[in-house]
């Protein structure tokens, strides 16, 4: 049975916790697993990127595959193939896809008829391998991910609903908060309380920046505006009162770090400050994607 990575809770908890161990081991030796010698992997993006995309087709290599990247705009996609049809097509020539695109479902679809493993690179609904490099980061600094209680502050997005998700798996404690109108997808609050009934984990949504972050591990921030929503600049009039900065973190635990998943808007969802401050923090979280997506790439393939 092919496994695909579409969502954080296609994992167990033990293995994401496999995982962030195992992306440690190739973090010290980055050559040190050739699972995807003679594999072609595709990466599809029908959106920007730098990272994801980045540390894919590096990560790739460095395990003895071959990546292909692939725009949108170059494939027959963008002139109405549909995704059955590509599904199957791929089928013939890769052994996995990384897939970037807006709807989550269109994801969905591939998974159902390309043989292969599929890995969400970011949807509108969801952003796991964010998440995976994360709790990766998170782990390195606190040894533990035991206990951690984080705090999502800003628009209700992909990653936010990742984060509710990521905590009803793994048992962390997630808070959440949006402006009025700006929460995350209910589908995903659902999973989250869901997981949360077998992991103990615990999940607050609210309006009150100061109410999640406190006595939090980490707060955590992404832009108010994702791609895809371009033509909703208007939206940021409603983020007043939730940019992370000094103040905000006054209330966080003393050891508490700042996270970001970048690109970051710096002035609207963070001050020039915090981010620099936390920058080292914000820095190794942009390299795990790299190790965790090997680790990742490593337990698919298997
Ligand atoms: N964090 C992240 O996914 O960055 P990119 O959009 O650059 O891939
Ligand atoms: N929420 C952002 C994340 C970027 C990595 C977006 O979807 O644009």
């Amino acid at each position: 049975m092919k496994r695909d990575f579409l969502n954080i809770s296609d994992l167990t908890k033990e293995e994401v916790l496999e995982v962030i161990k195992y992306a440690g081991k190739l973090k010290k030796d980055r050559f040190s697993d050739q699972s995807l010698k003679g594999k072609s992997i595709g990466l599809i993006f029908m959106k920007p990127s730098t990272r994801t995309r980045l540390s894919f087709e590096v990560g790739v290599y460095q395990m003895g595959g071959q990546p292909l990247y692939i725009t949108g705009s170059s494939t027959q996609l963008s002139r109405g193939e549909d995704i059955k049809d590509t599904g199957r097509v791929m089928s013939r020539y890769l052994d996995g896809i990384v897939i970037r695109t807006y709807s989550h479902s269109e994801t969905e679809q591939l998974a159902k008829y390309f043989d292969g493993p599929v890995i969400n690179a970011l949807t509108d609904y969801l952003h796991p391998c964010q998440i995976l490099a994360d709790l990766q980061t998170i782990y390195e600094r606190f040894g533990t991910l035991k206990g951690i209680k984080i705090a999502y502050i800003g628009d209700g997005n992909n990653v936010a609903n990742t984060w509710l998700i990521a905590g009803g798996l793994m048992g962390l404690n997630v808070n959440v908060a949006t402006p009025e109108g700006y929460e995350p997808s209910g589908k995903a609050v659902y999973e989250a309380v869901n997981l949360c009934k077998n992991s103990g984990g615990k999940i607050l949504l609210t309006n009150d920046p100061v109410e999640a972050v406190k006595d939090t591990d980490v707060i955590y921030t992404d832009v108010w505006v994702s791609m895809g929503q371009e033509g909703e600049k208007e939206k940021k009039e409603h983020f007043r009162g939730f940019t992370v900065d000094r103040e905000l973190l006054r209330h966080a635990s003393k050891k508490a770090i700042v996270m970001h998943c970048l690109p970051a808007h710096k002035g609207e969802e963070i001050t020039e400050e915090l981010f620099e401050q936390f920058s080292d923090v914000i820095f190794e979280q942009a390299e795990n994607r790299l190790h965790a997506q090997k680790a990742l790439m490593s337990l698919l393939f298997k």
